[in-house]
């Protein structure tokens, strides 16, 4: 966890040095919106589709968190370096405080719309779109009931946090692995992914309309080291890497990333007045997994 942290602030330091835009003034960001999947859901699916059970939520928390791990998740450092509370989900009514922010994240969401419920296997419904209408019901309502002054003014963001906020993006994963579940060839899958990107773009485009200015984009994690990518989608011996990952499935995601990344510096021209911040998780939880041994960390991957 230590190595969390200070991974967190590297990366916070470099984007300030880089993009003085996302941190000025002084690194203050008053809050943060989160569209993702369980890589950041600190509550969204657990309070529509029950708790995440045990031992999710053991090692910090200490009881159910929402979280989909044992501990706190990279969203919660980052909110922790930034002096800002855990972001409660969107979804959770009971006992939550969007002063500064919310989160619209839920495991298993997909950036495109699933075309199967969860009953039959499918991902989140709370899918990418649907995180942004939620989104922007959120920003109207919020505002609305914040103007009745009382308990609301200190439960619900000042309209100005909108446009001042972090918005941060972790989604991608479910997406490739909707693929694995159709038995498709690596092939298939990079031929669906530029789709999946539009829809990505065509998101944060919509945020930017909205006010945000401030953006920070997670690629996604090397899906072949993923014990539940390993266990879920074997591959043969022969396409497993020296430490462990299926090749296959890290082509993949390696493919993903450079598409995303190419986006991104698509939409840095094209939305020249906002700041976007590219973080390579692919590279920094490789370099956990490859290097657990010597960092030291013990991690778990749902
Ligand atoms: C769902 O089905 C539609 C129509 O066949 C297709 O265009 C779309 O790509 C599918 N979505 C996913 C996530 O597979
Ligand atoms: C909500 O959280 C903020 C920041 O932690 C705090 O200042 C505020 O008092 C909280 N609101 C309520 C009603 O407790
Ligand atoms: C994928 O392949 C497995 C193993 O051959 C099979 O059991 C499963 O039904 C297939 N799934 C789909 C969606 O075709």
């Amino acid at each position: 966890m230590e190595t969390n942290h200070l991974l967190i602030k590297l990366v916070l330091l470099a984007s300030c040095l880089i993009h003085p835009r996302v941190c000025s003034p002084s690194c203050n960001l008053p809050a943060i919106f989160n569209f993702g999947d369980s890589n950041s859901d600190t509550g969204g699916l657990s309070a529509a589709f029950g708790q995440a059970p045990y031992p999710n939520g053991q090692t910090f928390f200490h009881s159910p968190s929402g979280r989909f791990a044992d501990g706190r998740l990279i969203i919660d450092f980052i909110a922790e370096e930034l002096g800002l509370p855990y972001l409660n989900a969107f979804l959770d009514s009971i006992g939550s405080n969007f002063s500064h922010g919310a989160n619209f994240a839920t495991a298993g969401s997909t950036v495109r719309p699933p075309n199967s419920t969860i009953s039959q296997g499918g991902s989140s419904p709370i899918s990418l779109d649907v995180q942004l209408v939620q989104f922007s019901d959120f920003i109207t309502r919020s505002q609305l009931i914040r103007n009745r002054g009382g308990v609301f003014k200190k439960l619900l963001p000042k309209k100005e946090y909108f446009s001042q906020a972090l918005y941060t993006f972790d989604i991608g994963q479910n997406d490739l692995t909707s693929g694995l579940k159709l038995n498709m060839t690596t092939d298939q899958i990079k031929a669906y992914i530029p789709d999946v990107l539009d829809q990505f773009s065509n998101a944060i485009r919509k945020v930017y309309s909205k006010g945000g200015r401030r953006f920070w984009i997670h690629n996604t994690a090397p899906l072949g080291c993923l014990p539940y990518v390993l266990d879920r989608f074997p591959v043969p011996a022969s396409q497993i890497d020296n430490h462990g990952c299926a090749i296959p499935r890290n082509e993949i995601a390696r493919y993903y990333n450079s598409e995303l990344k190419r986006r991104v510096i698509g939409l840095r021209k094209e939305l020249s007045d906002a700041a976007f911040t590219y973080v390579d998780i692919y590279s920094i939880k490789h370099t956990l997994i490859t290097q657990a041994k010597k960092l030291g960390t013990i991690f778990m991957f749902c």
